[in-house]
């Protein structure tokens, strides 16, 4: 007959048995959860690099899509402003003529009489008060052309700077003005009314946020196309409510049906003609308002239009 000893330690070394073997179990199931811990911290790192190479594709194709516009934009008062400078270039004839009567006028040359002569065959040739006033209107045209390819070209800096590609307290106003400018050629043929309510400073990215109208307008602006241009209406809203900022794009355009509506943020999904569409705006737009804690909303009726509303908490830092 076993001894109570006996049995004590039996059931010692059983009990031991099981605890070194839970713990192995434990230590094995630890290690392989580490390891899927690690690929999975790999996995987020691989996607975050993705997605942000994405983003950066993604840019340089709005970009590309914005440039024909921009060209088109920046065409207009170069050619004016290149034209003009022709034009001042031939009054110099006549300004380099009266120089030279100066000079020769003041060195004795020439005599009051002969000054008052030429002078007066001069006018008769070409009216000193008309070229006056040419030459003014000549310098106020190109200073206006090259102003606005100026303003032109700060707006694109605003879009593609790197260094807004960083968070700042901001009023996201500043960056829905600037992509509507941005687009003034393209949405020439939609009337376009913006109704801007004060916004506080919220921690954003501006470049971020004006890619975002970008998108949306241009969509909207796509989704007019069959609309004459006294029918298409594109309503831009900014508004401060319940601690939230609202940004709306609304369009009186096509409308979507539940299954667009259904895929709009997927990759890739677009409902334009080969070529025409990448069908990454909204998924960029996605991206880029979550990257704000924010939500978008989309309130659309096919054959009526759509709204799109995004919602911003304020975040006052990092
Ligand atoms: N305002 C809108 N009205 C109607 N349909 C819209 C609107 N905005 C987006 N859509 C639909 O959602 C689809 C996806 O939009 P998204 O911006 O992602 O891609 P896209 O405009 O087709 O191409 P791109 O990548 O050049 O923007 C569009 O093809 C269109 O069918
Ligand atoms: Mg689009």
């Amino acid at each position: 007959m076993p001894s109570n000893n006996d049995e004590y330690k039996q059931a010692y070394l059983r009990e031991r048995a099981a605890r070194i073997q839970a713990e192995q179990l434990i230590e094995d199931k630890s290690r392989v959860l580490y390891a899927l811990n690690e690929e999975l911290v790999k996995k987020v790192a691989d996607f975050e690099h993705q997605q942000q190479l994405f983003i950066q594709a993604e840019k340089m194709a709005t970009l590309g899509t914005l440039s024909a516009g921009i060209a088109h934009e920046i065409n207009n008062p170069l050619a004016y402003a290149m034209s003009n400078l022709e034009c001042l270039q031939s009054t110099r004839l006549t300004v380099d003529k009266l120089l030279l009567l100066n000079e020769r006028f003041t060195s004795g040359k020439l005599s009051a009489a002969q000054l008052k002569d030429t002078l007066l065959q001069l006018q008769k040739a070409q009216s000193f008060t008309a070229m006056s006033n040419e030459i003014q209107e000549l310098v106020e045209d190109s200073r206006e052309g090259l102003r606005r390819i100026n303003t032109i070209v700060r707006n694109l800096l605003n879009f593609a700077r790197p260094k807004d590609n960083e968070k700042q307290l901001a009023n996201m106003t500043d960056a829905v003005k600037n992509a509507i400018k941005l687009l003034s050629n393209q949405l020439s043929n939609c009337e376009v009314n913006c109704h801007y309510q004060a916004l506080p400073m919220a921690w954003c990215n501006l470049a971020a946020i004006n890619q975002v109208m970008v998108n949306l307008l241009i969509n909207a602006k796509h989704a007019c196309d069959e609309l004459s241009d006294t029918q298409a209406k594109i309503t831009v809203t900014v508004a401060f409510t319940e601690q939230q900022i609202c940004i709306t794009v609304s369009d009186n355009g096509c409308g979507m049906s539940e299954h667009v509506k259904a895929h709009i943020f997927d990759p890739f999904f677009t409902t334009k003609p080969v070529g025409t569409g990448t069908g990454m705006g909204m998924t960029l737009v996605y991206a880029m308002v979550h990257d704000h804690q924010g939500t978008i909303e989309i309130d659309s009726q096919q054959g009526r239009g759509t709204q799109i509303h995004c919602f911003f908490p304020i975040l006052r830092h990092e």
